[in-house]
């Protein structure tokens, strides 16, 4: 049994998959591993680290692979040096790339999303949005921090006293809560808001104040899953009502407001921004899925009439060696429930419920009933 750790083919993507750790591990559950060139540098691990764990570095590490690993989904020409019938794990991004699922099905591959892993207890260590957020939550709070030209602690010293900035953290998730408490670490005044009513509690016992429209819809608005529903136009501007009037006392905004499968909401106008005081920041997390922020742009940090609002579409890349560390620990989990310990071959168990959910291509086909084509009826 191959595994091929790739080098990413997007330049702007640093992070990778195996780590001299799960490399290890990969080695004991019988695998040879195969690390392309270079696949690991720009997360500190020189390819000399795969090697003394026993990787071996090659070009065609992808050649004759029954398991590739990816950071991100591989294009049409990565796919073409596949082997047929090979597993490729990835983050696969697969809401509104229909036709690059299919490109993935024409390559024959078994195709697995890891973002689609089911909130189990069993599943939490395969958990890449969790562990990817958790560190983008933590970094925004550091980019904004960097970009505001104040401190955050209130500082009384004998030449006077600084304030303690105020920090609203929009979307209290994995990346929300980390924002949290990581502002609270730097001894911001934190305030945070979300649709979700179990996000009450969880912000309050980081130690900051929660601020929502609590009515009826908001007491029902978690899925089964954990995650939040799309809200109706009228709780939108009740809610959007509730945070021009917060924003505008607000040093630093962060926002992380994501629905499953769906755009961002928009959360923060172009007035809203103009309504905060210059030398203010915002940092939107959103803004792969369109951004919670009307003016932010990725990769950018636009200057609004003095307020700056920063998005980096890759924040976890921004973290990239503990980015890596983690991801690759969620795949090498992920791995135990594919490969049979005892034989030392792939067994793939398909009525297991985290198969099921991140399958997206096999036979040929898209299956994912998320993303399958319709059938005529
Ligand atoms: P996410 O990344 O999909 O969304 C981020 C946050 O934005 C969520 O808290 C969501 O409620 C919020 N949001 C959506 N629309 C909003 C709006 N209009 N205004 C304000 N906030 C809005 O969610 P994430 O972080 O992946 O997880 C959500 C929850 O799932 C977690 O807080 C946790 O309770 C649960 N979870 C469960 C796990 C497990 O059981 N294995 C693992 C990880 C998370």
């Amino acid at each position: 049994m191959k595994i091929a750790v790739c080098a990413e083919a997007d330049a702007s993507e640093p992070r990778v998959s195996a780590t001299p750790e799960t490399v290890k591990k990969m080695k004991a559950l019988g695998a040879e591993v195969l690390v392309e060139p270079g696949a690991g540098v720009k997360s500190g691990i020189l390819d000399a680290d795969y090697e003394a764990v026993g990787a071996v570095i090659s070009r065609d590490a992808v050649r004759d692979a029954d398991i590739v690993l990816k950071v991100r989904r591989p294009n049409e020409a990565e796919l073409g040096a596949y082997k047929k019938g090979a597993l490729v794990i990835a983050i696969m991004d697969p809401y509104g790339n229909e036709a690059a699922l299919q490109v993935l099905a024409r390559a024959d591959v078994i195709a697995f999303a890891m973002e689609l892993m089911p909130r189990i207890t069993r599943a939490q260590s395969m958990d890449v949005l969790s562990s990817q957020a958790n560190l983008a939550g933590y970094r925004a709070v550091i980019d904004g921090a960097a970009e505001y030209g104040r401190a955050l602690p209130m500082m009384m010293t004998a030449a006077g006293t600084v304030p303690a900035t105020k920090v609203f953290i929009m979307g209290a998730g994995v990346a929300g809560l980390q924002a949290i408490a990581t502002a609270r670490r730097l001894g911001a005044i934190v305030t945070a808001t979300d649709v979700r009513p179990a996000a009450k509690e969880q912000v309050e016992s980081l130690g900051a104040k929660f601020i929502a429209v609590m009515d009826d819809e908001f007491k029902q608005a978690e899925t089964a899953g954990g995650y939040a529903k799309e809200m109706s136009k009228e709780y939108q501007a009740k809610q959007a009502a509730l945070v021009a009037d917060h924003i505008k006392k607000q040093d630093i905004v962060i926002t992380t407001a994501l629905i499953p499968g769906r755009p961002a909401p928009k959360l923060v106008t172009a007035e809203m921004v103009h309504s905060m005081k210059p030398g203010s920041v915002i940092v939107d997390l959103a803004v792969e899925r369109g951004g919670n922020c009307e003016l932010a742009k990725a990769d950018e940090v636009v200057d609004a009439g003095g307020v700056k609002v920063v998005a980096y579409s890759n924040f976890p890349g921004r973290l990239a060696a503990s980015a890596s560390s983690l991801y690759a620990k969620n795949l090498y989990t992920f791995l135990e429930v594919l490969i049979d310990k005892k034989t030392k071959e792939i067994n793939l168990n398909w009525d297991d419920d985290i198969l099921k959910a991140t399958v997206l291509t096999r036979d040929g086909a898209v299956v994912h009933p998320n993303f399958a084509p319709k059938t005529a009826a």
